[in-house]
């Protein structure tokens, strides 16, 4: 790993706050997609679990607990996470029953993980790669997938912020076309869920795919949650989104700018204004073989 994250597009920090956001940001996702392991995968014969681009490793936990409850009969079960960077890995994994390791998505895995998890894992992210990088990571996970493993990938789609109304509303639209024009400049996918769909297509290795998208626009239940998510996760990505953007010329600048878009924010929702229309796509394959 000697060229590390440094050159990475990858916006946000590694520190604690955004290791807490993080966690948080987990049980909001696991609601509004309806749990951390997708309905139509067979929860019976999965033993051996792994989460690429794991963060804090908060989704294996959860999948272990889910696995255990919902699924007794495969204990003990193997559970691997993988990030290109170890910095906020949760501290002692093992007494969790966790390996964390560090690995970047678009390296092919080491031979010890070839054709090993009945279930690989990725979700968010969206600021890490570029739309022509899918195809690697996909083949990459394919790899380690055992056959007949599922490959479950869960992103965030951007595409229909810019015809919500929100988008037009002065408060909500500085920071909306920021973000939008930070995914353009930088070929990020606005749309993850048909470009992982196209990847899983185009490896020719995957089979049952399935795409869901889940709005949470037009969630009552989810509402001020889904808006809370909102502002603290901008609040986290505008700063460094200001900068690459050429919108702010400093870090210093960055941090109002980016204060001033999120509070526009706030006073739109406070106003009675819906939650952004950011979704959720979760796509999930099976792998030839079984
Ligand atoms: C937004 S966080 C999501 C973390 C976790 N998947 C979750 O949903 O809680 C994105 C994670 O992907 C990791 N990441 C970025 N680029 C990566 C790459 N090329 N390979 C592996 N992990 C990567 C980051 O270090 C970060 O931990």
């Amino acid at each position: 790993m000697g060229d590390g994250p440094s050159l990475e597009i990858y916006p946000l920090a590694r520190d604690e706050a955004e290791s807490a956001r993080l966690n948080a940001q987990h049980k909001l996702l696991v609601d509004i997609v309806g749990g951390p392991i997708d309905k139509s995968i067979r929860l019976e014969n999965i033993a051996s679990v792994a989460d690429v681009g794991t963060g804090t490793g908060i989704w294996l936990l959860d999948a272990k607990t889910h696995l255990i409850t919902y699924s007794p009969n495969t204990n003990p079960y193997t559970l691997h996470g993988f990030d290109i960077s170890a910095a906020q890995f949760l501290p002692s994994p093992e007494t969790h029953g966790l390996t964390l390791s560090v690995h970047d998505i678009l390296r092919p895995f080491p031979i010890a993980h070839r054709e090993r998890y009945d279930l690989v894992h990725v979700r968010m992210l969206v600021s890490a790669l570029k739309v022509e990088e899918y195809e690697v990571a996909v083949r990459n996970l394919v790899g380690v997938l055992k056959p007949g493993g599922y490959l479950q990938w869960t992103d965030l789609d951007s595409s229909h912020l810019s015809s919500a109304p929100s988008a037009a509303d002065p408060r909500a639209s500085p920071l909306i076309t920021s973000w939008l024009t930070f995914l353009e400049l930088n070929n990020l996918s606005t749309c993850p869920t048909t470009t992982i769909e196209n990847a899983y297509t185009h490896s020719n290795e995957l089979l049952d795919i399935s795409s869901t998208t889940y709005p949470v626009a037009g969630r009552p239940e989810l509402s001020e949650r889904a808006q809370n998510w909102e502002l603290q996760a901008f609040a986290a990505v505008m700063p460094p989104v200001l900068r690459v953007t050429g919108q702010a010329k400093s870090q210093v600048e960055a941090e109002e700018r980016a204060r001033e878009a999120v509070s526009g924010v706030k006073e739109f929702f406070a106003g009675g204004g819906e939650v952004l229309d950011l979704r959720f796509g979760v796509v999930v394959g099976r792998k030839r073989g079984l």
